[in-house]
């Protein structure tokens, strides 16, 4: 997938510019920022965004817009094997979208949907990058690559990196081959298997994650055996 990248010193947020653009129709777009003000997260949270990080939206206008946490999927994978291969740091996935080091966050997935004349979808990256702290509301569970690595790294370059790692992995998405990116994740995701508290908007429930269904939901055993669904809330790995 051939893209064309736009780059800002600041901006409120790449998700809402990379709308933007798809109110002109545009498509295959990547917009990147130094800061955001209003970096958000999934559930309307704020997502901290100094300069420092990496903070990026995917454009695209895919055929197949029923499927879109796979493109979250797919993100998820082309942060682990970049930060693979640029800081040679082994990090993990944990369902539904965060990538992290040792249980500290590293990097969350945002992607959105738009549904109109045009359906599109937004892919946003935010990958903590080069930051030395984090403000005290998120200092115990966020991290950094030169927090861990005790170096700099090159936003760009990472960004590239991420950026044909993902278009490897859309090209799986748009042949509906959802299966080939399942299975890499299932790689990299460290949460099944593990004892965890899922939290959703309704309810908190604990359980043992045993797998994935093909709508990428989280497939959680209780006590009492049974198998209940988790579609879309946070969980905490109860290690
Ligand atoms: C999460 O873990 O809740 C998702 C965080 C997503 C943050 C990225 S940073 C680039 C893009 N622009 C935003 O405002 N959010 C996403």
């Amino acid at each position: 997938m051939p893209y064309k990248i736009f780059h800002f010193k600041s901006l409120a947020s790449t998700q809402d510019k990379a709308r933007e653009f798809s109110e002109k129709g545009l498509s295959n777009i990547v917009v990147i920022a130094d800061v955001q003000t209003k970096g958000r997260g999934r559930f309307k949270r704020k997502w901290f965004s100094n300069s420092g990080g990496l903070y990026l939206s995917i454009l695209l206008k895919p055929k197949n817009i029923q499927n879109l946490q796979y493109l979250t999927f797919a993100a998820s994978i082309a942060v682990v094997k970049s930060i693979k291969k640029i800081a040679n740091l082994s990090t993990s996935i944990k369902w539904p979208n965060d990538v992290h080091y040792k249980g500290k966050k590293l990097c969350g997935i945002l992607t959105e949907g738009i549904f109109g004349k045009g359906n599109y979808a937004i892919v946003g990256v935010g990958l903590n990058v080069n930051q030395n702290k984090f403000p005290s509301e998120i200092k115990n569970i966020a991290a950094s690559l030169k927090i861990i690595k005790k170096q700099n790294f090159n936003i760009n370059n990472i960004a590239k990196s991420i950026l044909d790692e993902f278009c490897t992995l859309y090209n799986y998405y748009n042949k509906n081959q959802f299966e080939i990116i399942l299975k890499i994740w299932k790689k990299y995701c460290d949460t099944i298997n593990k004892n965890v508290t899922a939290i959703t908007k309704t309810k908190k429930l604990n359980g043992k994650a045993v797998g994935i269904d093909k709508n990428c939901n989280l497939l959680l055993k209780t006590k009492s055996n049974k198998i209940i669904k988790i579609i879309e809330g946070d969980i905490n790995i109860r290690y």
